[in-house]
């Protein structure tokens, strides 16, 4: 089986990880592939083969952004080649607000023919800053989670929706049954607006940075877009390459020098405790950024504070 997975800050690598073992050990034949692409989307041919399922199941693992698969996975998905794909499952995580990405998923892939056949939501801890929900209606209490309190606390959940997840899946088993008539076309019209707004919140790039910074390179490394570079000791965003908005750089910074704006450094960053930047990186984009390259770029410099 293919797994496609996506993760900004560990939780969901950690999610894909544990399912592949467990599946593992099922004796299934588990190949892991990041849904990570140059600009946000399959643009050449030798990528789009590099994504080719070539097995007849196919799992979805990646993160809920803005109650919505995130715009460059549904991007991907659109362009993938899912011909003799038999069984498709999805496992997102969340931090309590999931919505409805069953629905989304549907809608793309019956464009293709095929449909999905099991889904699964794990609530985990929340990785961007609560921006417009007030916080403490989080379970967000980032450095708790860090020290591995909230880890003991509320893992039970995510180890439990992984057995199950783990059982329906080795079964072949279907979970989702297809909305039919009104009920899926009102369905696909409210997570179009859904799409739609968060698509739209997206478009802006909030991140400044401030004199802590040390020119470690860390945010370049685990930023899986490409989007982030580190020149002269200094992270730039290079204004052609879409952001995931995966939040990785802000969060995997060791000095917290990426900041947003009503988010200070008092307030914490989070990653999940097992996933360092280190095994996170390892689903960036490997594309060589050349001066070339980078001369496409307007170079956007985040404004500085002081
Ligand atoms: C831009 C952004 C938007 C998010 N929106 C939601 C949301 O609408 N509902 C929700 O429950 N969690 C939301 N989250 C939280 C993540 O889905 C959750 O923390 C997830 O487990 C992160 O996975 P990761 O560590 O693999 O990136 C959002 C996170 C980000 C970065
Ligand atoms: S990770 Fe932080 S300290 Fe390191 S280069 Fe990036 S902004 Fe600077
Ligand atoms: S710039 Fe930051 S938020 Fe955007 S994709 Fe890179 S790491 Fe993620």
């Amino acid at each position: 089986m293919k797994l496609y997975y996506f993760s900004g800050t560990g939780n969901t690598l950690y999610v894909a990880d544990r399912l592949s073992e467990a599946l593992g050990a099922r004796g299934e034949s588990v190949e892991m592939k990041a849904l990570v692409g140059p600009f946000g989307g399959v643009e050449d041919e030798a990528w789009k083969r590099s994504f080719e399922p070539n097995s007849d199941c196919i799992g979805l693992v990646f993160p809920v952004h803005e109650g919505s698969v995130p715009q460059h996975i549904r991007n991907i998905l659109s362009k993938l080649n899912l011909d003799g794909v038999n069984y498709i499952f999805a496992v997102v995580t969340h931090s309590g607000f999931p919505g409805e990405q069953d629905i989304q998923l549907q809608k793309i892939l019956e464009k293709k023919g095929k449909s999905l056949n099991a889904f699964f939501q794990i609530r985990m801890m929340r990785n961007s800053p609560a921006e417009f929900i007030p916080r403490h209606t989080y379970n967000q209490n980032w450095p708790e989670a860090l020290d591995g309190q909230w880890t003991k606390k509320d893992s039970w959940e995510t180890e439990r929706m992984l057995s199950e997840a783990t059982a329906v899946i080795s079964e072949r088993a279907t979970t989702v049954i297809p909305k039919r008539g009104i009920e899926k076309w009102a369905a696909y019209a409210k997570q179009w607006a859904v799409e739609t707004i968060a698509d739209k919140n997206n478009q802006k790039i909030p991140f400044f940075v401030d004199d802590d910074c040390t020119g470690c390179g860390i945010c370049e490394k685990v930023c899986p877009s490409g989007k982030v570079i580190v020149r002269e000791r200094l992270p730039l965003w290079l204004s052609k390459v879409n952001c995931y908005h995966c939040y990785a750089c802000f969060n995997y910074c060791p000095t917290q020098a990426i900041l947003v704006t009503g988010y200070t450094k008092k307030d914490g960053r989070y990653r999940h405790p097992a996933i360092s930047a280190d095994i996170i990186s390892r689903q960036r984009i490997r594309f060589i950024q050349t001066d070339a390259t980078e001369k496409k770029h307007d170079l956007l410099s985040p404004r500085h504070v002081l």
